[in-house]
């Protein structure tokens, strides 16, 4: 599937691939009211990756489920909607105003944002926080509900073992790795902000051994994101414990990475004779 950010609302590459040849449609992270974004630049390539802080421009959940979700309702693949906020209220008003919309079939929280309230630290960083917040969304979803992990903790097991005791179904490990560029020549940073997340194949071989650390220690299925540009770095991911996949950097190098990452899987499962990932799931 698509990772958060990268596919948009998945409408708009509803004609350059098949969208309905992938595992789930993977939304941009909606927040309550329609966000802005952070200043530019936001994007900058770095050796193996790229830098964003694009800063979660959305159109806000009532656009999305007036103008998206009657789109993704007539597409037979499903749709996870990402979802992100401010402060905890945030996230729980996106949500509840998910409650019941046709085309959403499950809720994918990202807890790598600023908590306001607690002075800008991530969520995603404090197992107590994380746990209050997911526990605060499962108690108004009954939809499928992944949380969405933020790298950028000592210990990562210990903030999805969090998330899982406060319900979550599984667990997305990961979202970027903070890091920053600077341009010598004006002696300015490269984006807009002093940092931004790093991600492609550069932060692959971290969080694919987060992955397999996370896949070790919890019984809830693992999702795979950071790096993945081929179908042997997805099926790393499989072989390291994950359950399912997601793509997001390689999709702006080859809009078609996602499609030729599923043939490739499947090339090799043939070649194998795996009839079922399941089988080499974990297999390390
Ligand atoms: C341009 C861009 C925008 C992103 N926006 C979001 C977002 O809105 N919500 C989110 O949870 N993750 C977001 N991410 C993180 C990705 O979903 C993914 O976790 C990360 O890029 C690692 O995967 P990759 O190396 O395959 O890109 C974004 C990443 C990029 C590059």
């Amino acid at each position: 599937m698509p990772a958060s950010g990268t596919f948009g609302y998945g409408t708009e590459y509803a004609d350059v691939i098949a969208v309905e040849s992938l595992g789930a449609v993977v939304t941009k992270g909606i927040t309550a009211c329609p966000w802005e974004g952070n200043p530019q630049p936001r994007l900058w390539e770095t050796g193996c990756g790229l830098l964003n802080s694009i800063g979660l421009e959305n159109i806000g959940v009532e656009a999305a489920v007036k103008d998206k979700a009657p789109v993704w309702a007539t597409w037979k693949v499903p749709v996870i909607v990402n979802v992100a906020g401010h402060t905890l209220g945030e996230y729980v008003q996106v949500v509840e105003r998910l409650k019941g919309v046709a085309g959403v079939a499950a809720i994918e929280v990202n807890i790598s944002c600023p908590n306001v309230l607690q002075g800008g630290l991530e969520f995603g960083t404090s197992p107590e926080m994380a746990h209050q917040v997911t526990g605060e969304v499962r108690a108004v979803t009954d939809l499928p509900l992944i949380v969405k992990l933020s790298p950028n903790v000592t210990d990562i097991v210990a903030i999805a073992l969090a998330v899982i005791a406060a319900g979550a179904d599984a667990v997305c490990v990961s979202n970027t790795l903070r890091g920053t560029a600077i341009d010598t020549e004006r002696r300015r940073f490269r984006l807009g902000r002093p940092a931004g997340g790093l991600s492609g194949p550069a932060i692959k071989p971290v969080i694919l051994h987060m992955v397999h650390c996370v896949a070790h220690a919890v019984d809830v299925p693992v999702v795979g994101c950071g790096g993945i540009a081929t179908a042997d770095d997805a099926l790393e991911f499989i072989m390291a414990g994950a359950t399912a996949v997601q793509v997001g950097t390689a999709t702006f190098t080859d809009a078609r990475a996602m499609i030729e990452i599923i043939d490739g899987m499947e090339r090799f499962m043939r070649h194998h004779a795996v009839k079922d990932l399941a089988e080499i799931r974990g297999v390390l």
